[in-house]
This record gives C-alpha cells, structure tokens and sequence, in this order.
C-alpha cells in the first residue's frame, strides 16, 4: 500500500503542504479538511503473544499514514491514495466492491464499520498517503485503519475514545481483510507514544508507556527489512493460532481455570507432558516463555538495563525460530550477521514472521558498521540489499492541521 520514500527525511510541514495541494486538486478545494497521521509499529519483544492474552511491547516508528478527510453534506465516499493515484467513489449505503487484502479495503472497512455501528451518516472526501513499506511487519494496514477511524472520530466528534478506536480497527481487519489478528498493532499506533515503548496487557488491555531514552542512553533502533513479504504468512499466521487453542484445550483437562496460553505456567507444562506432542509443546514454551521475556525486558528498560534488554532480544529470536517456528532463513541471516556486529546489545525478528523485518539494538557509533555488514552479507548470500530504517523520533497518532 505505501511508498518506500522513508530514506528520504522529509519534513512533516513539506508533507502536509503537498497532500493539501492534491487534496484541493482532486476535490475542488481544501476548505473544511482535517489532517491527520498514524504511524506504525515495531514490535521490540513479545511476538504471537497477543493473541493468546500474554504480554506485548511493541513501540511506534516514523513512517507513517497521513489521511485528508472532509465531511460532505450527501451520502458519497470519495476516496483517493496518493502512492498509487488510484481513486474510488461509491455511496456509504454500498457495500464497495473492493478485493479483500487490497489497500482501499482497510479503507472502506473502516468506514463501513463505522457506518455499521451508526456512527457515520453522511459521506466524506478523502485522500490517503502513506510511507510505512508494505509487507515489511511494520503495521501499514493497522496505521491506516487508525488514520481513517481517527480522523472520522475527530472530524465528527464521535467521542470514541483511544482503546475502543484500537478495537475497532481490529475489528476492521478481521472483517474486511479477513486476518484474524491479535490486538497489537492497532493498539500500538493509536495509543504508543513518541520517545516511549508501549507495554501491553492483551488481556485486561491495561498498558503502560514506558521511556525508552534511546539518544540518552547513546543508542539506537534498526529495522532492517528482508524484503520477503508474508505472502504464505496469512495461513501460517491462523495455523500457529489454531495449535494454541489446541493446545489450551488439552491444558483446560489439566486445570479447569486455563483461558489462554496467558495462564499456563512451566510447571503446568511439565505436568502436561504426554498430553502434547512436541510441536504442541514447543509453541507453548515458546508463548509462555515469550511471556516472562515481555516483562523482564519492560524492567530493564525501566531500570536503564540495555544489556539485560538485548539480550532478552537475542533469547525472543531463538525463541521464535526454534520453538515456534516463524522465521525464516533470510530473516535468521539478518539476526545472526547483526548478533555478531560490535556494539549490537540485541536482534531478532518482528511482527509476525515468515519474512518482514528484524529489529535491532545497537550503539549508536555502531550503526554504520551494522548496516554496512546487513547490507554486504545480505547481498553475497541473498542477492539483494535489505532495506534499512534507522528509527529517529517515533511518531504518534496526531490532528497534523485543519481548517477552520
Ligand atoms: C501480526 C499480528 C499481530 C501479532 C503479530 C505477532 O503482526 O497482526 O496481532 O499477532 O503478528 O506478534
């Protein structure tokens, strides 16, 4: 869905300067409009937790998703995005004929869900652009979402708050994109916040930002990206989910109070042994495990303990290769060239896996030399470069501009 412009540091004022220009182009004038932008997320440690009630912690980058929105006064949708020039009109009454999976349908989701719930009567003008990569794990789909019920919510003065807007969002991509996701990413871009890290219960949905003083404490944050999109990611992703309720299920006979993997311990485990095969066993060390990591690794940052936080990074990857099974070889590559760089405290994949991209912890003298050794190796042994994002200020979902 979105661009890949991110090398290029483009202000934000420039940004919003020229998505008004377009928006008055395509829609007669900007009068009235409201700017808005949700960023995306990188996942720093707890990765298929979220759907099995367990812990997060996820932060927002600065790619992002920018939506111009207008109120009409009749019931049409216009709708137009600016990476593709790809525009769609329709009635809000319609069901719009959108492909599952295609860009506008997180669009046009959002919106019927909307209208579905009678929260919005009259139609809209509105223009999408979007800098986040697609299929890199960095939750383009999720900043759109949030962008478009974002912007609706404060252009009309819904009144829904942060949390219930991340639901809908999820709701949003279950429905119209048909991903049965856990609540992470919508959660992320609608509620993380800049220079902080969002620790996440996928419980009770309590959460709690915790600083991450990254140029302080003389460090910095790289995504790398394979360049492997999750093409085989969506089955695999609800196969993984289905082995976890199978999993609780059998664990339900041992303890009548398990819901979720959230609930079992090691020592449950232990105790189930011969009730699961080792598949089994192994996605539910890895959850459970995953867990306990998620909350030693919001208590190193808390105390100021890179070192401890890295290496619950480096544990988490393992973790995901060997017991869950979601990596993959480029993405094991990349995680194995970086472990072994000067100067990195921590590396593993992120999001949910299959391909997408790893997040790495590193000095910040270090950095060139990180890239520079992602990128040859990756190029000898895969025969291309990843690409690669150094995270500065990470962004927040915010009103960038309106009229009046
Ligand atoms: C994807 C999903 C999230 C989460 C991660 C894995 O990004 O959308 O809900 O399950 O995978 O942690």
């Amino acid at each position: 869905m979105m661009s890949s412009s991110s090398e290029v540091d483009q202000s934000t004022d420039i940004i919003v300067d020229h998505l008004l220009k377009v928006f008055a182009n395509q829609y007669q004038s900007n009068i009235g409009r409201l700017v808005v932008r949700a960023p995306g997320r990188v996942n720093l440690i707890g990765d298929h937790t979220d759907y099995n009630e367990g812990f997060v912690l996820p932060m927002t980058i600065d790619l992002d998703v920018y939506a111009v929105l207008r109120k009409r006064s009749d019931q049409e949708i216009h709708l137009f995005s600016v990476n593709y020039g790809e525009s769609l009109d329709y009635m809000l009454t319609q069901r719009p004929p959108v492909r599952s999976g295609h860009w506008m349908s997180y669009v046009t989701g959002a919106v019927e869900e909307l209208r579905r719930r009678g929260l919005l009567r009259t139609g809209l003008d509105l223009l999408i652009y979007g800098d986040v990569p697609t299929g890199a794990g960095l939750s383009s789909s999720a900043a759109l979402e949030v962008a478009v019920v974002f912007g609706v919510n404060r252009l009309f003065d819904l009144g829904l708050g942060a949390v219930e807007t991340a639901l809908l969002c999820q709701t949003v991509e279950h429905r119209y994109a048909g991903v049965e996701c856990g609540i992470m990413d919508q959660f992320a871009s609608r509620l993380g916040r800049t220079k902080h890290a969002l620790f996440l219960d996928c419980r009770s949905l309590e959460y709690e930002h915790v600083p991450l003083p990254l140029e302080e404490a003389g460090l910095a944050l790289v995504i790398a990206d394979s360049g492997v999109t999750r093409m085989l990611a969506d089955s695999k992703y609800s196969e993984r989910q289905k082995e976890c309720h199978q999993i609780v299920d059998v664990m339900k006979r041992l303890d009548s109070g398990i819901m979720s993997l959230r609930d079992v311990t090691i020592d449950l485990l232990k105790q189930a042994r011969g009730s699961l095969d080792q598949t089994l066993e192994n996605r539910a060390r890895h959850v459970v495990t995953e867990n306990a990591r998620v909350v030693n690794a919001r208590d190193a940052l808390l105390a100021g303990d890179f070192n401890a936080f890295g290496d619950r990074m480096n544990e988490s990857h393992q973790s995901l290769r060997d017991l869950f099974e979601v990596s993959s070889a480029e993405l094991d590559l990349l995680v194995e060239t970086a472990q072994d760089c000067d100067g990195v405290l921590g590396a593993r994949m992120t999001g949910g896996g299959f391909g997408g991209a790893t997040i790495n912890l590193v000095e910040r003298d270090a950095v060139s030399g990180l890239i520079r050794a992602l990128r040859s190796t990756y190029r000898r042994q895969v025969g291309r470069e990843p690409r690669i994002y150094v995270l500065k200020q990470n962004h927040e979902t915010e009103v960038l501009n309106e009229d009046p």
